[in-house]
């Protein structure tokens, strides 16, 4: 029996293993990019949760269960009609409380069914759709992560999708570990890592590593050197990487960003979005063009480090399954640590995974 991340076996208390963690739920995860919700409901899952999301006829975002009351199919293979979403099988249209509004066979001496399915907090916020899973009361109380750079003019956004088959915390384990840049060869900013200082409170781990990059955009072909190794010229850069619990954010330098928004699926899955940004404060000529002009490149540029980005993931996730299968294969199997930042990562999941 699991209960706040302690495992009750026959009468002692064992600790739950690191990959069988739950997650704490009273926190705004992203669940989907806002460009994948348009016209038709759309099914997501977060820690084991089907949920269904659609847009109401003035385009705001609801979620509900995925669940027809009627019969328990799947309400994202229906449709939405106005601001209710209509079940395929017998047409039940709920409202976006999740209560049944309208039956089209209702007969006169017969009432709605008194029935109704969980909705979820949720907002659309820079891009993605953010979901509260926990306790909705605790919503309000509780800020999702800001991506000040998404709609910020000097900064071109890519967004590479992550869907691993692994616990979440092999991924978080993954982006905090720098010497795992080996892995990477030509894709990687940086090179030749040394784990500086690391701070965690009950919110966050901060790992500072001394490192070295060839990433400065600060000339118009600055940009080459992502893609020709002869043109890369390494110099230091401080590399911080921030487990700020469930989301991770790195920064090299000043002139590169990436956020992880970490979506849990299941014990055994968990999708991601990696958001890269690259600066353009360097350019101060181009500040001083229209904004118009400046929102056409932003747009423009929008993806320009694509395969960049999802060269990194694809040698990643690799990884990540691997390590999952292993895990399942023989969980009992010691792994050898020689980062002390995975350490504090393990105390961070740990404590929100008994707290949620
Ligand atoms: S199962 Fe949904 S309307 Fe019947
Ligand atoms: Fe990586």
């Amino acid at each position: 029996m699991e209960n706040n991340g302690v495992k009750s076996v026959s009468g002692s208390k064992q600790k739950t293993h690191l990959r069988e963690l739950s997650i704490n739920c009273d926190r705004w995860y992203a669940i989907a990019r806002s460009t994948e919700v348009q016209t038709a409901p759309v099914a997501a899952k977060i820690w084991n949760r089907a949920i269904v999301l659609f847009r109401d006829s003035a385009g705001k975002i609801n979620a509900l269960e995925d669940r027809c009351p009627h019969r328990q199919v799947k309400l994202s293979h229906g449709k939405i009609k106005g601001d209710l979403i209509e079940c395929a099988y017998h047409g039940w249209r709920l409202n976006t409380s999740g209560e049944c509004a309208e039956v089209d066979y209702l007969a006169e001496n017969q009432k709605l069914p008194n029935c109704k399915i969980r909705s979820y907090p949720i907002k659309e916020q820079n891009g993605f759709i953010w979901l509260f899973p926990g306790d909705a009361t605790q919503a309000l109380k509780i800020d999702l992560l800001d991506l000040p750079e998404w709609e910020h003019l000097n900064y071109i956004a890519t967004v590479s999708v992550i869907d691993c088959q692994a616990h979440y915390s092999f991924l978080i384990e993954n982006l905090m570990d720098m010497y795992h840049g080996h892995l990477h060869e030509d894709l990687q900013a940086w090179a030749n890592p040394v784990l500086d200082t690391l701070t965690e409170d009950e919110h966050q781990v901060t790992v500072r590593y001394q490192a070295q990059s060839y990433y400065k955009i600060d000339k118009i072909w600055s940009i080459s050197q992502l893609f020709f190794k002869s043109l890369r010229k390494l110099h230091p850069e401080p590399l911080e990487v921030s487990y700020v619990y469930p989301h991770w954010v790195s920064t090299l330098g000043s002139d590169f960003k990436i956020y992880c928004l970490v979506c849990p699926v299941s014990e055994t899955a968990t999708r991601a979005y990696l958001i890269h940004f690259t600066s353009l404060n360097a350019f101060w000529r181009l500040h001083k063009l229209p904004v118009w002009f400046r929102k056409f490149i932003k747009d423009s540029c929008f993806g320009a480090a694509q395969k960049l980005l999802d060269g990194l993931v694809r040698q990643d996730v690799l990884m990540i399954e691997e390590e999952q299968q292993a895990f399942l294969h023989n969980s009992e199997r010691k792994s050898y640590e020689l980062n002390r930042a995975l350490a504090s990562v393990e105390r961070l999941i740990r404590s929100q995974a008994e707290n949620g």
